[in-house]
């Protein structure tokens, strides 16, 4: 007894220690997300506060090309979405980030301006550049 439960708990502590490359792009997507989605919140349902907006648009800027640097060949574990085409389509996988990339840049421009309008258009540019890439190489939930 005494020994299954050590075994049990490295178990568990390997697990936490070492996540796997599925696991490490999820937690970096969902930082993307973490200061993309306050971005919709304001502008669907209000207030726009200009300040807070800006900050938003700076952390998703620093966060959106983090998860590109996690995609190591052949890693797709038992967690991970990512579909083979990654690596299979390699160009049009680096033309979908770099659409993604700068709409992220355009929508952190237009945050200075006073010009919704414009905001909310780069605000729908990436989401269309999110949902476009997830189309073609993220596959089904686990
Ligand atoms: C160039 C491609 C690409 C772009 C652009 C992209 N994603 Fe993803 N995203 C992926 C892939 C591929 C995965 C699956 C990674 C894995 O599981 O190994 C993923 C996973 C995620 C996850 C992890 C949770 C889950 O269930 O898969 C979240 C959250 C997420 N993306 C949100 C976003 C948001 C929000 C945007 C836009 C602001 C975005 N992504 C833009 C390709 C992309």
């Amino acid at each position: 007894m005494k020994k299954l439960s050590t075994a049990l708990l490295l178990a568990l502590l390997c697990s936490t220690a070492f996540a796997g490359p599925g696991e490490d792009r999820q937690k970096s997507f969902k930082k993307v997300l973490l200061s993309f989605e306050p971005i919709g919140v304001m502008l669907r349902d209000g207030p726009f506060r200009k300040d807070q907006f800006i900050k938003h648009a700076d952390d998703l800027k620093a966060a959106a090309a983090v998860p590109f640097t996690l995609f190591k060949p052949n890693s797709i574990d038992d967690v991970s979405r990512a579909k083979p085409e990654i690596w299979s389509q390699p160009a049009k996988f680096k033309a979908e980030q770099d659409k993604f990339l700068a709409a992220v840049s355009a929508l952190q421009a237009g945050a200075r301006s006073d010009d919704l309008a414009t905001v909310r258009i780069k605000y729908a540019a990436v989401t269309q550049s999110c949902k476009s890439c997830h189309d073609s190489f993220r596959g089904p939930k686990r």
